[in-house]
């Protein structure tokens, strides 16, 4: 009787296990894979908080067959940056695609993958952290506008895979980087197009670099609809748009198993500058709700979701 008592409290408890292990699946999978070192977890109420969030199917970068966007999303990107441009947006894909790659990228997720990704801010919170040869450890480094390395190896690393950049942030790359654009206006695809073809385009809605050195096979363009996604789905639609950081963050939590963020917010006392200049970034200020996404930072890094290095 024992046995058969026993047997069968066996067969409910694994079967209690299979049914919550299938219906967490979808959601821990793609962020806490098996490999992963970061294999923490989240409580019910984290991943709940997670997946009235994170949309697994947003389209995160562009390509010829995805572009397509509804009219609210449309109007909604063009308004952010108040374009008057005329040109039609699907004529500009056609070309944006025969000059760059039109592939669907990293939609290779699976539970044996663990593609580790650092996402390195520019805040002076960099300066003397010594993190260089921990952000240069991950698979993926992902760099911001004009972030540098060069002389400042020891605290930021030296490798770049990714430097999200818009027209009026932009740096040259070095070969082994992938140029992300970030487009907040059909202007910036023209840019974009321009800087490898006829150079023509200087002006946005401030002086742009009319050339860049990158390499046009590694260039990458993210998604205007991400954008609003990361805006009303993250932010719950606080301020005018997301930050190039902030957006760089959920767009690492999209194609990477594991992130960790580095050079985002104040210094120890409370300073707000870049780790390579003395200009002020504000958080307050501008269309960004900076204290919002500061909050939602804190939260992905209280949740195990990132891991976030606070530096000096
Ligand atoms: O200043 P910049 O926009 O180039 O910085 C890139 C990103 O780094 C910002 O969008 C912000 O999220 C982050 N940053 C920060 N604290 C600073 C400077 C930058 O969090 N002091």
């Amino acid at each position: 009787m024992k046995i058969i008592d026993r047997t069968i409290r066996h067969i409910i408890v694994s079967a209690f296990i299979i049914v919550c292990g299938f219906m967490l699946y979808p959601t821990l999978s793609r962020h806490f894979p098996d490999l992963c070192t970061c294999n923490c977890g989240m409580d019910s109420e984290g991943n709940l908080w997670f997946s009235q969030r994170y949309n697994s199917s947003a389209h995160v970068l562009l390509n010829r067959k995805n572009s397509a966007v509804d009219f609210d999303t449309f109007w909604w990107w063009r308004s952010l940056q108040n374009e008057s441009n005329v040109a039609d947006y699907t004529e500009v894909v056609e070309v944006l695609f025969a000059h760059f790659p039109d592939k669907l990228h990293y939609w290779d997720s699976s539970p044996d993958r663990c593609r580790s990704c650092a996402v390195v801010g520019n805040s002076g919170n960099m300066i003397r952290s010594r993190y260089g040869a921990l952000i240069d450890s991950n698979d993926f480094i992902i760099r911001l506008n004009e972030g540098p390395t060069v002389g400042y190896e020891q605290d930021v690393g030296s490798i770049t895979t990714h430097r999200i950049i818009y027209p009026e942030s932009a740096v040259d790359m070095e070969d082994q980087t992938h140029l992300v654009l970030l487009p907040f206006k059909i202007l910036d695809l023209q840019w974009l197009i321009s800087v490898f073809t006829t150079k023509h385009i200087d002006q946005t809605y401030r002086h742009v670099r009319p050339s860049i050195k990158a390499d046009k096979n590694k260039v990458m363009i993210v998604h205007p609809a991400f954008i609003k996604y990361v805006y009303e789905r993250w932010l719950q639609s606080e301020g005018r748009y997301p930050s190039t950081g902030f957006i760089s963050i959920i767009f690492a939590l999209h194609i990477c198993d594991e992130v960790s963020v580095f050079g985002f917010g104040p210094t120890h006392d409370d300073a707000w500058h870049h780790y390579f200049d003395d200009s002020m970034f504000s958080s307050k200020d501008g269309p960004h709700p900076g204290v919002f996404e500061r909050s939602l930072i804190t939260e992905l890094h209280q949740k195990q979701i990132i891991m976030m290095y606070k530096g000096w």
